[in-house]
């Protein structure tokens, strides 16, 4: 795949950008800050300086599905290659936040077009907190950052380019779809613990198994019964 960087100091989104500048598979829109990131379910995503914002513009063939999970692999592989930080503490509430302890250090937000049934393309956006000291309050899914974590200020070219290796990886492996779901579920946030999903309009609430074969979640209520949820948002 040919990789071609664009960066920009400042812009609205760089989903947004990518798709207005008609870009080729293997595009990645860099910006240093943005004026109104987007985050998941409609909502907004920070994006001060010191941060990671960036794009890439795929065009999968299959499982699609599984491109929010590579994202989140890809951020957990490139913190563990370039960071001493406890693994332990490092994991992917499903489909793709990555968390260390309880706090959120990324997101990613996957963007599709289609031609009727036909996938025209993904955009990927990722933000990864690197550099920050501090974040305004949240109310829920509490930010950190690598600095926080690690006290070390690290480039964010580096966290971008093994980003970009892992990402391409698995991407040209999307066909593999039991090693990459294995993957994520070996690193899955608050498995066998006790969650609430809010999906198809409504909260469920049960115990985490883990992910089926599909990459859903699997959820056991109170009264034993399986819920398998394919797209949704753990609230906590
Ligand atoms: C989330 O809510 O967790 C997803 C956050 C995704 C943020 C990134 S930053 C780069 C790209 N451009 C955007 O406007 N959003 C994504």
């Amino acid at each position: 795949m040919q990789i071609k960087k664009i960066y920009y100091q400042e812009i609205d989104s760089t989903n947004k950008e990518i798709e207005r500048i008609n870009s080729s598979e293997g595009t990645v829109l860099i910006a240093e800050t943005q004026t109104l990131g987007k985050g998941q379910s409609g909502r907004s995503w920070l994006s001060e300086k010191g941060g990671l914002y960036f794009s890439i513009l795929v065009k999968p063939k299959e499982n699609i599905h599984l491109i929010p999970l590579i994202s989140g692999l890809s951020v957990v592989n490139t913190i563990n290659k370039l960071l001493i930080l406890e693994k332990s503490n490092i994991s992917i509430k499903w489909p793709n936040d990555v968390f260390y302890g309880n706090k959120k250090i990324s997101g990613t937000l996957v963007e599709s077009k289609f031609k009727g049934n036909k996938i025209e393309h993904c955009i990927v956006g990722v933000g990864i907190n690197i550099n920050q000291n501090k974040f305004p309050e949240f109310d829920d899914n509490i930010p950190t950052s690598i600095k926080i974590i690690s006290g070390k200020e690290i480039n964010k070219e580096l966290v971008l380019d093994e980003y970009l290796n892992n990402f391409f990886y698995y991407y040209e492996q999307l066909s593999n779809s039991n090693k990459i779901i294995e993957e994520v579920n070996n690193l899955l946030y608050m498995k066998n613990k006790i969650i609430t999903v809010f999906t198809s309009g409504k909260e469920i609430y049960g115990n985490l198994l883990g992910l089926n074969i599909d990459g859903a979640l699997i959820l056991k209520d109170e009264n034993k019964k399986e819920h398998i949820i394919y797209s949704g948002r753990i609230l906590k």
